[in-house]
């Protein structure tokens, strides 16, 4: 196990801290200022005004010289020749300015400090100045800039790539902006350690493997972790996941990662996808879209980033979480396109695809989740392509049995910069799933509306009563195209703040 961790442990970890210091006189190899968009021109964002002064007024056109706008997450580096303490500023766009008095908003402030964060590659420390007054503000620039700043450059031997920025300082005199800042690494060094599984390569990472980085991770954060191997998982009746896992010299696991507080009174339980790669099993997937399908353990990973996060600062809430982790292979033991599973919840399923396998773990894992009687299920997956059609990379969706709890869920990913979007569950989708020898077959004969037929199967699985919502993250767990705000190319860690930010509303 202490391999595990020496071998995941990123070589480059930035440090976050506040510092009260006014900008034109802080000591520092960069410092990073807000450029708003106006029809005049760039002009410095609050906070930058004493930078344009010691620079004589001439920020703006220097900008514009430059053909630089404002506009959001635009870039400029700026040398100072003495005029300041810091030889270079970095000038990030922040749009245009909010209407009157109007605070900027935390995302547009992530997304600029995630930005910045990037062009600061190659440079040890940097001081950041944005408009930071209250303490949402400055956890929101400190976590844009400790996502922005997240490198996986493990398996590169070269060293071409140029180390992330060491440490940065948020600038600003909030009261209580130490606090923020700590929560901020906190919700850092989760979603980036679930960047990191999503990138580790399926050879580094089989669901044996991921349970024993939970069980280490999770155990160090104070959290109970038991995991199930593929005996106990056969003996227990996990049909699904024993299903989807047999095809596989990786067998595959269930973990239950649990926190409790002795002062809470509600229980929410999350369910990930965890399938660490995902072949399609004898129902193949065509290889161009199989060279991703190590982040089809996307879901899971974001289930564990948000359960540490959750026992790290200690919120007083019981949160469970389930890890349904199976490597989908074709073999001569792999399941068949018309095997039928006995699953958990006593349902059986007939198997037509072996490519629809997201839902037969996660079938097992709600059913057993609902033996601890939560308040609410949410399950978190990289369930269908469908989803990458309708909403395309960045906008998962969102489909529950309860409208209030889709909504909740809905406004808490979009306060967290996190896309979603609420979608059906048509009821006519459920007679295409009838099958003439098991309860329910695994696919719909129709691909229209596939990522709703998804969320239909899931729905027969949760008793009646029990508030679920389900995710639908294909597209949003992995970033195939440039990096942007506070999002690197690869895994995202996508959903991760969202499930935290649950736990958040169901504490007290
Ligand atoms: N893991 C895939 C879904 C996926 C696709 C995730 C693209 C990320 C990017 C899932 O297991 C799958 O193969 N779904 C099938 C379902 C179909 C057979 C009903 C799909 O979407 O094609
Ligand atoms: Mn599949
Ligand atoms: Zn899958």
């Amino acid at each position: 196990m202490r391999t595990v961790k020496a071998q995941l442990a990123s070589a480059h970890v930035t440090t976050v801290r506040v510092n009260a210091s006014d900008p034109v006189s802080i000591e520092t190899s960069a410092l990073v200022i807000g450029i708003y968009a106006s029809a005049d021109g760039p002009h410095p964002g609050p906070g930058a005004e004493g930078v344009d002064q010691a620079l004589s007024g001439r920020l703006g056109p220097t900008l514009t010289a430059m053909g630089f706008t404002g506009k959001p997450e635009e870039i400029a580096k700026i040398p100072t020749f003495g005029a300041l303490p810091a030889p270079i500023v970095v000038a990030v766009g922040l749009g245009d300015a909010p209407e009157g008095d109007q605070p900027l908003g935390t995302e547009a402030l992530r997304r600029a400090a995630g930005a910045a964060s990037r062009a600061l590659a190659g440079t040890n420390e940097a001081a950041f100045a944005l408009p930071a007054t209250t303490i949402a503000e400055v956890e929101a620039v400190a976590l844009g800039a400790l996502l922005g700043a997240y490198s996986f450059s493990k398996y590169q031997t070269n060293g071409q790539k140029r180390p992330p920025v060491a440490e940065v300082s948020v600038l600003t005199a909030a009261e209580g902006a130490e606090a923020a800042s700590l929560r901020a690494t906190t919700l850092a060094e989760a979603v980036n350690l679930v960047r990191d599984l999503v990138n580790t390569p399926p050879s580094d990472l089989w669901p044996a493997r991921l349970a024993e980085i939970a069980e280490e991770v999770g155990g160090k954060a104070g959290l109970t972790v038991e995991v199930l191997d593929e005996v106990a998982l056969k003996e227990a009746g996990y049909g699904g996941i024993v299903g989807v896992g047999q095809g596989s010299s990786n067998p595959p696991r269930l973990v239950r990662l649990a926190y409790t507080h002795p002062e809470a009174d509600r229980r929410i339980a999350f369910v990930g996808k965890g399938i660490t790669f995902d072949s399609g099993g004898l129902s193949l997937k065509p290889a161009a879209s199989m060279d991703w399908m190590k982040s089809d353990m996307g879901g899971a990973g974001a289930v564990l980033g948000a359960l540490l996060a959750v026992a790290r600062t200690g919120l007083k809430v019981n949160a469970v979480g389930y890890l349904c982790l199976a490597e989908n292979m074709p073999s001569g033991t792999a399941q068949r396109p018309s095997d039928v599973l006995h699953t958990y919840s006593g349902k059986t399923v007939e198997v037509l695809d072996t490519d629809a396998e997201g839902r037969l773990v996660l079938i097992d894992g709600i059913a057993r989740a609902t033996e601890d009687n939560p308040d609410l299920i949410i399950d978190v997956a990289t369930l269908t392509g469908a989803q990458i059609v309708a909403l395309g990379w960045r906008t998962c969706g969102i489909m529950s049995n309860d409208d209030e709890l889709r909504a909740e869920l809905v406004g808490v990913a979009q306060e967290q910069g996190e896309g979603a979007w609420g979608m059906p569950l048509p009821e006519e989708l459920r007679k295409g799933l009838d099958s003439p020898i098991a309860d329910i077959a695994n696919l719909h004969p129709e691909r229209w509306g596939g990522m709703l037929a998804a969320g239909i199967f899931l729905r027969e699985f949760v008793p009646e009563g029990v508030r679920w919502a389900h995710v639908d993250m294909a597209g949003p767990a992995f970033n195939k195209g440039e990096p942007h705000g506070y999002t690197p190319k690869g895994g995202t860690g996508a959903l991760t703040r969202t499930l935290f930010g649950i736990a958040e509303r169901y504490a007290r």
